[in-house]
């Protein structure tokens, strides 16, 4: 995705700094070409040597040390940026963009480059919501310049709360966000994800072995491209994708509700979610009993739940509807048969009886289906690439309606 991509990685003076020299490494592996600049006070912190032996490039540290090139330098690094990362940023490089001064080689590329410039700030709590800080943080915004919000946990400082610069993994791959194409800008997704799960007691449950790999991934591919994204999950161990709206619930129910709330606003719904069909028709307020004795029995009558896409397929509007079909055999008979039943756009069909395929694993193994009944069947992908041929259907879909 970065092949080919000159990004500037602008390093200053905080503890974090060493977890920059993952995000060059990162970088690298994404193809980019990486140029890194540090402050003075940075090199205290990491070697610009370490840097240099990631990025394979100089590393610019003085303004005025013999020019390697002839071109003045931070005009020309700030020329053929295509993207600017400042990692760590300090409260002294915000605060220094913020009020316009340009006095060391980093502050100098930055005010000269045209290019998109993201902060991804680290630094004590006190100093991060310091009102400075944060009116420094909101001038620059408004200026169009972009934040990665740190995250909160304990610091180098042994202080507790927000200023703890955001992991290099989500680092890279806003930047590599940057670069993808912005094609559903001003389209509402619904995703819903994971599997639901209906108690029997306080303590007992049932549920099924969805993890909602395939439904992040979605969730993900889609906020990659410019979509407004609402996460509907069912309980999941998976970190949702950065800046998508998350809906947690547990039951078929609560699903069905967070889909109604929102559904009225959204162009597209995409259920790949394994919401449970049936509930216990009598949830215990105390826990269940066991009786002594082997022929003890435990019966438990089951009651439907709503079938969210059905209801949704057959009231849409404008919307576009996609299902999931989770199937063991005749996989195609049954999928065409929801396909129509819930008056869906397409239907993704998953042999769940296959290896790689279904609930759990990181590969999927699909054919989609039409409402004109047209199928394509897929080899084994990653749920990534699966999610984005998914993304790319509905896309056509949304050209052919407008
Ligand atoms: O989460 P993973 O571990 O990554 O696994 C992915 C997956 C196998 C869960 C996913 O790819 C998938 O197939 N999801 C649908 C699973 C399922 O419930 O299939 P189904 O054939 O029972 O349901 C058909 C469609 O109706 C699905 O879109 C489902 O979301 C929807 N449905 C089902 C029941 C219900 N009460 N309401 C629904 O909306």
């Amino acid at each position: 995705m970065l092949k080919d991509k000159n990004i500037i990685v602008g390093v200053t003076a905080g503890i974090a700094a060493y977890k920059a020299v993952d995000i060059v490494s990162k970088l690298k592996k994404q193809n980019a070409n990486v140029e890194v600049i540090m402050t003075k006070n940075a090199t205290k912190f990491v070697s610009p040597l370490t840097f240099q032996t990631l990025a394979l490039n100089p590393v610019y540290v003085d303004m005025f040390k013999e020019p390697r090139n002839f071109d003045v330098e931070h005009i020309s690094l700030a020329e053929k940026a295509d993207a600017f990362l400042i990692a760590p940023a300090t409260a002294n490089i915000i605060g220094k963009i913020a009020n316009g001064i340009g006095d060391d080689m980093l502050t100098t590329t930055i005010m000269a480059t045209k290019s998109k410039v993201v902060f991804a700030p680290a630094m004590n709590t006190n100093m991060y919501l310091n009102p400075i800080v944060q009116k420094n943080i909101d001038y620059l915004k408004e200026l169009g310049y972009e934040f990665i919000k740190p995250g909160v946990g304990m610091l180098a400082c042994q202080t507790y709360g927000p200023g703890r610069m955001a992991e290099p993994m989500d680092i890279v791959e806003y930047m590599i966000n940057n670069f993808y194409n912005k094609d559903l800008i001003g389209q509402k997704i619904i995703v819903t994800a994971g599997p639901t799960i209906e108690p029997l007691d306080p303590v007992r449950y049932v549920t099924n072995h969805s993890s909602g790999k395939m439904g992040y991934k979605i969730a993900k591919e889609a906020e990659k491209r410019g979509a407004e994204v609402v996460l509907i999950t069912g309980p999941t161990n998976l970190d949702p994708p950065m800046g998508v709206k998350v809906i947690r619930v547990e039951t078929t129910r609560e699903m069905f509700n967070a889909v109604e709330e929102e559904f009225n606003q959204c162009q597209v719904l995409i259920k790949a979610a394994a919401p449970l069909d049936y509930r216990p028709e009598i949830v215990s307020d105390v826990k269940i009993k066991k009786k002594d004795g082997d022929k003890d029995e435990l019966n438990i009558k089951y009651i439907r739940n709503p079938d969210i896409v059905a209801h949704f397929g057959k009231s849409k509007k404008e919307q576009i509807v996609v299902g999931f079909a989770a199937e063991t055999n005749n996989l195609i008979e049954h999928a065409k048969a929801k396909l129509i039943n819930k008056n869906l756009d397409f239907i993704v069909a998953n042999d769940i009886s296959k290896d790689g395929a279904g609930f759990k694993t990181d590969t999927n193994l699909v054919t989609i289906i039409d409402s004109n009944g047209k199928t394509k069947a897929y080899p084994i992908l990653d749920k990534s690439e699966v999610a984005k041929i998914i993304i790319d259907k509905i896309k056509d879909l949304i050209n052919i309606k407008s």
